[in-house]
Parts: structure tokens; C-alpha cells; sequence
């Protein structure tokens, strides 16, 4: 097809997508579980971990979401299988987009759901055995609907983010009620203040 805006790594996850879980939530007995999103989106997400001496042993996810969603998630569940949980929860959507060999700008909102379920599933393993919040970062959530912190607000201002629409497309901010948006772009002008433009 020659208007295919996506890497040919892209393409490859998306139409066989790795690590899917296939039957019911209960067909994977997974140590640990993951679900981010708002599914009025329609872009709901799912993660389901196997964890062993703090290691990723094996892993299984479902999303209602697009292609970029999808190939983003498959790229990191064959990146994470193998991989301290620590270190797992470093992994932001920038690595991911880089390892696909780029996503249409307009897409990128789209791997932030693979990410952020990833790290709820952790946070649940951590909080079933007796270590919650140990790799929490002290944050603020500003958009309830999607779990949007500050940390991730500064995190877009980082890779370039300077007006609300930039914000939105780097993080699916304020696409349900829409009430975080003030409190999104105070946020913005502030660290144009701490770091200059
Ligand atoms: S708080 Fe509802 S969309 Fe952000």
C-alpha cells in the first residue's frame, strides 16, 4: 500500500501481535494485573504479568485500541519478558516509538497505554507482596479520567509539548470530560518557567 504511514516494524506487530491474551482473564494465572484507559475511548487496556524473584516471566494483554496501540504493546511485552521489574518500570512510550522505527505524530498518545498498564501491574505486584509504592514516583494525578500525572505532563513538556493539542497527542490528556485542561496548561507554563522554552 503506498499511503502506509506506518514502519514496516510496525505493521509486522500490528498484524501479528505478540503475547495477546486470547481466551478469558483467567486462562493466563497471572501474578499480577494491569488495566488502564477509559473505555468510552475505546481504548481500553489490559496487562496481565507472570513474575518471578522480582523477574518478568511472561505476559499477556488485550486493548480495544488502534494499531498503534496495538504495536506499540506487542513491542514492549517481547521487550519486558526477561526484565527486572525495576527496570520495566522505567520504559516510557518514547522507547517504544523508537524501537518501532517511529509513529505518526498523531498517534503517539496511542503507546502511552501499553506503559502505564504495565507499570499498574507492577504496582499491584508490589502492593501483593507487602512493597507498595516502592517505584511510585511522587506524583499528582491531573487528569482523573485518564490517570494523567504532572510527571507525565513534564515528561510531554520535555519532548516538545507547548499547547494543549501537543499535550493531548502526547498523552490522550482530557478526552473524556475535559475538566483537567486548566490545571493541564497552568502545569505547562510552569515548566516553561523552570526550564525556559
Ligand atoms: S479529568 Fe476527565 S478528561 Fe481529564
Amino acid at each position: 500500500m503506498s499511503d502506509w504511514l506506518y514502519s514496516d516494524t510496525v505493521k509486522d506487530h500490528f498484524t501479528n501481535p505478540r503475547n495477546v491474551l486470547l481466551g478469558e482473564e483467567g486462562s493466563f494465572p497471572a501474578d499480577a494485573r494491569g488495566q488502564t484507559g477509559n473505555i468510552k475511548c475505546g481504548d481500553q487496556m489490559l496487562m496481565l504479568l507472570k513474575i518471578k524473584d522480582d523477574i518478568i516471566t511472561d505476559v499477556r494483554w488485550k486493548t480495544y485500541g488502534c494499531a498503534s496501540a496495538i504495536a506499540s504493546t506487542s513491542m514492549l511485552s517481547e521487550i519486558i519478558k526477561g526484565m527486572n521489574i525495576k527496570d520495566a518500570y522505567t520504559i516510557r512510550p518514547e522507547d517504544l516509538v523508537e524501537k518501532l522505527g517511529g509513529l505518526p505524530n498523531y498517534k503517539i498518545h496511542c503507546s502511552v497505554l501499553g506503559d502505564k498498564a504495565l507499570r499498574t501491574a507492577i504496582d499491584d505486584y508490589l502492593e501483593k507482596t507487602g512493597r507498595a509504592g516502592m517505584l511510585k514516583e511522587a506524583s499528582t494525578e491531573i487528569c482523573h479520567c485518564l490517570g494523567i500525572t504532572d510527571k507525565d505532563i513534564e515528561n510531554a513538556f520535555h519532548n516538545g509539548a507547548r499547547t494543549w493539542e501537543a499535550l493531548q497527542q502526547a498523552t490522550k490528556i482530557g478526552t473524556d470530560c475535559g475538566t483537567c485542561q486548566q490545571k493541564a496548561l497552568e502545569l505547562l507554563h510552569e515548566f516553561a518557567h523552570i526550564y525556559g522554552n
